[in-house]
Order: structure tokens, then C-alpha cells, then sequence
């Protein structure tokens, strides 16, 4: 299956290569008792499964991939059985998850350029909300004009480019880096 006869909803013209899926894993630790994690835009589960991949020791993770494509949807649940799949827009997030302990991780591939600077950072000030104190928001985009808008909802991040075509660009933001002083 690929993305691109769905550009529209996807925002995307090819897979997000593999280097920048591993480093989006490599992100990821399993230091808390359960990770909870919320992927939105699961999409195929490049990133679910890579993170998958790296729990080798099998731990309990809480994971909820939130995705709007059906096809990728029934895609997700054959695939990763262990998963909460929700077919719903990410920005319903707090609608939908169950009530539990705050995130480890909030992990982001959906085409935020398609939504207009007020509604992403309304969203990424609802995210802030439900981080643990040593949370992480781990973004993948492509479109480099969304980096002042991010870079003012979510102060004292790292952002990584990878000279790809298109190019991609990671951005994580460290909740700790935020709340300590
Ligand atoms: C660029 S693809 C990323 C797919 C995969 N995670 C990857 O990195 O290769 C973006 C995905 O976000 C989904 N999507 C777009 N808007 C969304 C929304 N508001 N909530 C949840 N998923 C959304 C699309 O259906 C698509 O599968």
C-alpha cells in the first residue's frame, strides 16, 4: 500500500525512509513500569513497528496509534494485534483516550501543515497537558515553515533536518527541559 494516491489526507509522496524512522526510535525508552505512548498517524506502522522492535525485553506498553485511513486502520490491528488503534482524528485525542496515567510519549506524523497555526498550537498546548514530567513530543514534518510555530508552542527543543527528498525534519521536545526551572 502506499501513500501517495492519498496525498491528501496522508501528505505524503513516499515512505518516510528508514534512517529517520530508526532515529525516531531511538528516542524511545522503556524506563517506566508501562510506556505510554500515543503515535497519531500511524498510518502503515513504519514507526509503530520499529518502536515495537526495540522493546526486545517485551515490556507492557500502553500504546494507542490514532489513525483516520481505514484501509490503514485494519492494516494496524491485523498487524499489531497488541495495539489500541483508534480511527479518529488525532485532535480528538482527549475525547477518546481512556483515563490514565500521563504520556511518556506523544509522537506525531500527520501532515500538520494542512491545519492552520492556531489549531496546532492549541493542540500541541493540550499535548504539553498530558506529558509525564520527563515526557517527550517527537514530531515528524516535512514542511520547514511549521519550525516557528513549533518552536514557540514547545521551547528548547532539538530538531534534526535529513538532506532526503523531500527533506524531513524531526523535532523533540523535552518536557523536563521546560518545567525544571
Ligand atoms: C505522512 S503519513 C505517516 C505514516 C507513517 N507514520 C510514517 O511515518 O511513515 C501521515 C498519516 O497521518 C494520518 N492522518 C492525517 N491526519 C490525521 C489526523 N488528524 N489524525 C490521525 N491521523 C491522521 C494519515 O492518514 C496518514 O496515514
Amino acid at each position: 500500500m502506499s501513500y501517495l494516491p492519498k496525498l491528501f489526507s496522508t501528505g505524503a509522496i513516499r515512505k518516510t525512509p528508514d534512517r529517520v524512522i530508526t532515529k525516531i526510535a531511538d528516542e524511545v525508552e522503556f524506563f517506566s513500569e508501562k510506556t505510554s505512548i500515543v503515535e497519531a498517524g500511524a498510518g502503515l506502522g513504519e514507526i509503530t513497528n520499529a518502536i515495537q522492535q526495540k522493546n526486545i525485553s517485551g515490556k507492557k506498553l500502553n500504546y494507542y496509534a490514532f489513525e483516520i485511513d481505514e484501509d490503514s486502520c485494519d492494516h494496524l490491528k491485523e498487524n499489531f494485534p497488541s495495539l489500541n488503534v483508534l480511527k479518529e482524528s488525532i485532535f480528538n485525542f482527549e475525547d477518546v483516550l481512556p483515563p490514565f496515567s500521563k504520556l511518556d510519549y506523544f509522537i506525531s506524523s500527520i501532515p500538520l501543515s494542512f491545519y492552520k497555526n492556531e489549531l496546532i498550537t492549541e493542540f500541541l498546548e493540550k499535548v504539553k497537558l498530558h506529558l509525564k514530567d520527563d515526557g517527550k513530543i517527537i514530531i515528524l514534518f516535512t514542511a520547514a515553515w511549521l519550525m516557528p510555530v513549533l518552536k514557540k508552542v514547545l521551547p528548547n527543543s532539538q530538531t534534526e533536518g535529513f538532506l532526503t527528498f523531500p527533506p524531513y525534519f524531526i523535532f523533540v521536545y523535552n518536557h523536563n527541559e521546560n518545567i525544571k526551572n
